[in-house]
């Protein structure tokens, strides 16, 4: 689990909070009660479900504390609280769970999911978004450059931080606890202004486990230039000077 850094993460706010605005858009109900953002991080996913919400009690969750300090400051009138989402219990049920772009740090969906669907009340929803391109040149050629002999061993647990499963593994899993289920992918294609922008909004998510598993100053500055120099290579110059970063993303509005 990797120290996160709101300020890095939110350099990219309006890319990564679209998902949470189309994932929200599609939650068929009228007027939920009592959500919880699980991995709420800076709070901007969180001002999305206010906004789409007015009503609701609103809670937000992270592990981090660093995160739920920025989302305190943005929003002071909604409830945050700090728990990990593999052994939270909470003390209420929810109308509406929502998670986006935090399920792939956590392991073992095959218990996580089943375990969020029994904190909402019958008819409620659990809506999760997820990167789902862990083939794309942003993580093979991390993960590539990693198994080099002189990263190999230092980065070992940083190529297993994140992950996810398949859209069949997700459907056979919830199909048996649903009444409900719309189940989507979307490649969100961003317009960065170079591939250096790549590797600074790859700084403040996935690349963070493998930069804090290099200890040394200049070592880590090495690791980041030859990945970038990989990008270069993977990631097109448009007519202009802009870069198109596409981004492959599964979306789950599961109704209980
Ligand atoms: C990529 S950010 C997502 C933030 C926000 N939901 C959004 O839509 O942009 C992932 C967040 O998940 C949180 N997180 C990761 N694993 C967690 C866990 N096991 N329990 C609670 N929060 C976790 C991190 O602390 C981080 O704030």
């Amino acid at each position: 689990m990797p120290v996160w850094d709101a300020d890095q993460y939110l350099k990219f706010q309006r890319e990564r909070t679209q998902p949470a605005i189309d994932l929200a858009a599609r939650v068929r109900l009228e007027s939920p009660r009592r959500i919880v953002d699980v991995g709420c991080g800076p709070g901007n996913s969180t001002a999305v479900l206010a906004q789409r919400f007015p009503e609701a009690e609103l809670s937000g969750l992270d592990s981090s504390a660093e995160m739920l300090e920025t989302a305190r400051e943005s929003r002071p009138d909604i409830h945050w609280f700090q728990a990990d989402i593999s052994s939270w219990e909470p003390e209420t049920q929810y109308d509406l769970l929502f998670s986006n772009a935090v399920l792939q740090w956590v392991p073992d969906h095959e218990t996580i999911f089943p375990r969020l669907m029994r904190f909402l009340e019958p008819g409620g929803v659990l809506a999760v978004q997820m990167p789902m391109h862990y083939d794309s040149p942003l993580h093979y050629h991390v993960k590539e450059l990693s198994t080099l002999p002189e990263w190999y061993e230092q980065t070992a647990g940083a190529r297993q931080a994140l992950g996810s499963e398949s859209r069949s593994f997700y459907y056979d899993l919830l199909a048996p606890l649903i009444s409900e289920l719309d189940l989507w992918e979307t490649e969100y294609i961003h317009v960065m202004e170079n591939v250096e922008a790549i590797l600074e909004w790859f700084r403040g998510t996935g690349l963070r486990p493998y930069l804090e598993a290099i200890p040394d100053d200049r070592e880590r500055a090495r690791f980041e230039a030859a990945l970038l120099e990989r990008y270069r290579a993977a990631y097109p110059i448009q007519k202009n000077g802009k870069v198109l970063f596409p981004f492959r993303r599964l979306l789950i509005v599961a109704y209980r």
